[in-house]
């Protein structure tokens, strides 16, 4: 435990601006810094950092915090972990003290179970190498699976006995508690029945595994937090695979097989391969691709993408020769995309797992295979369907809506502009249709996987500038926004799985690309909402209620007590779309896209008046001309996010 002391000298001295600019390029605005957000993908910069108020804060994605918030986040770290990294950086020493009696019973259970799993570890090596029934039994398996000694050693490997309760009587032996062995998954406690008269603690509970080849699963800092283990007998009524249930070390959701043996080499390559199993990652490990790391059997979960993700951006998945596998297997791939990350895809012939490919070839003829069969994910997705929908324009169709998911969920617009061209060459279709399709699937939410925010501003960036007008100027679209809020800005935009962008987030990043409001009541509020979100102060309407400024008192509590006419956006459009339960997000989504079109329309009309005068030269002319067209461009790419049924101007 660091000191109280210590943790706030860190944390006085840790200065916002300068922890943040160890990662982040900042500029100066006004009186906060800026800078692209490293917490999500963004091109133009939302990442907002308050020195007044040392406090960060981006409205592109919601993420905020303090400088200890920020190393957390960034480097991945606890908050002790976080404030001993600050320390270092501003040599402050850390005089660590004693834990308390109540913070040693907290470690304890995950310290026990750690050492348990070491022990049990060490017990099936053991077995492997000293028993007759380990060396006749589980080494010849591994043998005979061509694994070396020196791999075995690496990975630990070990055999449990074929007997009830060898583990048990052994760990007993040393002191441990049977009630921990269960908690650490090493045993099973009996069900009790009726007949059964339990006598003492030790007979209520056996080994959970039981003849079996046994792989230790190892944590990133290469602790034993669970097994996976292999039976050797034929009988079809047991489990291939044995593996410890989820305890509070181990979350199968969140566990690489082999990343501890694969994280530098991942690093080194900048690059990772994903095998299916335990046997896959061994045998690639033999052959020297070290940057190997299985799933374990279930499709790739986030967390896995996450671990992944903090040593590379490249990921190549090794899937075996069989086509209804592959098929199968390739459904998550859409969650790997979504992350940024770049997919590729390696298909071994068809008789082949990785661990039989990797056995029966070289280093270098293993190396070859995957260099020259590696293909871009949204590539091998339209090749492998491209069997199916020759002159079938119906199966045509529906493999086109797969690839257009897949190309619509990629956060980066130049990466989806490039697969765009490639698919279009590749199926032979219009460019400008799959644009169209990919957009319509970007701004359906139900799918909750685009990033809205992304989007919509993507294009409010190529929107014309529009000079602010004058504070009698009221568009009703403004006053609806700060209707929004005031009212729901504290509540999440649900646009996106996880996403931690409120509705003031999102309001703040997308008024602030226009330049602000247009009306200067507005502008004021929209001014002292954003600098009380970057003091991390609670805020509530009341507060612009009861504020000191008369018009500011009086314009919010009118819009307040105003009901807005929140489901008349839904009926003017001839009452044909259902109104969703909880429909702010898409009220708030639309408004701002019904806000940025009347500003475009505004500006064309602005346009015109300007050529009606007949005393402008031609270059003038067309250089008008050409700004109203680009306007229109946007214009219609606005309509096409906002869905053009749905769009309405006040
Ligand atoms: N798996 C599991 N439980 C099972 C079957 C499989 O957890 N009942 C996981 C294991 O991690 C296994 C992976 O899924 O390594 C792949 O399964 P499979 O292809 O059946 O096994 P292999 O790895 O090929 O193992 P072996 O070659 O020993 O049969
Ligand atoms: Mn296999």
């Amino acid at each position: 435990m660091i000191p109280k002391e210590t943790v706030d000298k860190v944390i006085a001295t840790a200065d916002i601006v300068e922890v943040v600019s160890d990662f982040v390029n900042l500029h100066r605005a006004g009186v906060n810094y800026k800078g692209l957000c490293p917490f999500h993908n963004e091109r133009t910069p939302s990442f907002t950092v308050s020195p007044a108020k040392q406090f960060f804060k981006c409205f592109g994605c919601g993420e905020s915090g303090t400088s200890v918030g920020f190393v957390m986040k960034h480097e991945n770290l606890t908050y002790p972990e976080a404030i001993r990294w600050l320390a270092k950086k501003y040599n402050i020493t850390v005089e660590e003290r004693e834990l308390s009696a109540e913070e040693i019973a907290q470690m304890k259970e995950r310290e026990s179970i750690t050492v348990l799993n070491t022990f049990a570890q060490k017990l099936f090596t053991e077995n492997l190498t000293n028993t007759e029934e380990g060396k006749i039994v589980g080494l010849s398996y591994f043998k005979k699976r061509g694994f070396t000694d020196e791999t075995i050693h690496k990975f630990q490997l070990g055999y449990s006995l074929d007997a009830r309760t060898y583990l048990l009587d052994k760990a007993v032996e040393k002191g441990h508690q049977p009630e921990m062995l269960e908690k650490a998954g090493l045993v099973i406690e009996k069900q009790p029945d009726a007949l059964t008269k339990i006598i003492s603690s030790k007979q209520k509970y056996f080994d959970r595994f039981r003849a079996r080849v046994m792989f230790p699963i190892h944590s990133l800092s290469g602790n034993v937090i669970a097994f996976g283990g292999r039976t050797l007998k034929q009988d079809k009524t047991l489990a291939k695979y044995l593996n410890s249930p989820e305890t509070t070390v181990y979350h199968k959701r969140n566990s690489l097989y082999g990343i501890y043996f694969a994280k530098n080499e991942i690093v080194k390559q900048n690059k990772c391969f994903l095998v299916e199993g335990y046997t896959d990652v061994i045998s690639f490990h033999q052959k020297g691709v070290t940057n190997t790391v299985a799933s374990s059997g279930t499709s790739l979960t986030e967390e896995q993408i996450r671990i992944i993700r903090r040593f590379t951006r490249n990921l190549t998945l090794i899937f075996d020769g069989d086509n209804a596998g592959i098929k199968a297997a390739i459904r998550g791939v859409d969650l790997v995309l979504q992350e940024d990350m770049n997919v590729r895809i390696v298909v071994l012939p068809p008789e082949d797992d990785p661990d039989t490919f990797a056995q029966k070839n070289s280093t270098a003829d293993l190396k070859e295979y995957i260099e020259k069969n590696e293909t871009d994910f949204i590539i091998f997705k339209i090749n492998l369907f491209s069997q199916d929908i020759q002159n079938d324009p119906i199966k045509k169709s529906a493999v086109l809506k797969e690839i257009v998911k897949s190309i619509s969920v990629i956060p980066d617009q130049i990466k989806r502009d490039s697969y765009i061209k490639e698919t279009s060459v590749l199926m032979n279709i219009k460019e400008e249709i799959l644009f169209s399709e990919v957009s319509k699937e970007i701004k359906n939410y139900s799918q909750q996987i685009n990033n809205v925010s992304e989007a919509s501003s993507e294009v409010s960036k190529r929107t014309p500038d529009i000079p602010t007008f004058v504070e009698e100027t009221s568009l009703p679209e403004e006053e609806q926004l700060v209707y929004f809020l005031l009212r729901f800005g504290k509540n999440l935009m649900n646009m996106q799985a996880h996403s931690k962008l409120t509705v003031a987030d999102y309001i703040i990043q997308e008024i602030e690309s226009e330049k602000g409001f247009k009306n200067i009541i507005f502008q004021k509020i929209f001014e002292e909402y954003q600098s009380l979100i970057l003091s991390n102060q609670e805020i509530d309407a009341k507060y612009f209620m009861n504020h000191q400024d008369d018009l500011i008192r009086e314009t919010t509590t009118r819009i307040l007590s105003k009901e807005q006419p929140l489901s008349k956006i839904w009926e003017r459009n001839g009452n044909q779309i259902e109104k969703p339960d909880d429909t702010y997000s898409q009220d708030v989504h639309k408004t701002i896209i019904a806000f940025k079109l009347r500003l475009i329309h505004i500006y064309l009309e602005n346009n015109n008046k300007k050529l009606q005068d007949s005393n402008l030269d031609d270059d003038t002319i067309k250089s008008i001309m050409n700004q109203s067209k680009e306007a229109q461009k946007v214009q219609q790419q606005l309509m096409e996010i906002g869905g053009k049924r749905n769009i309405y101007l006040f």
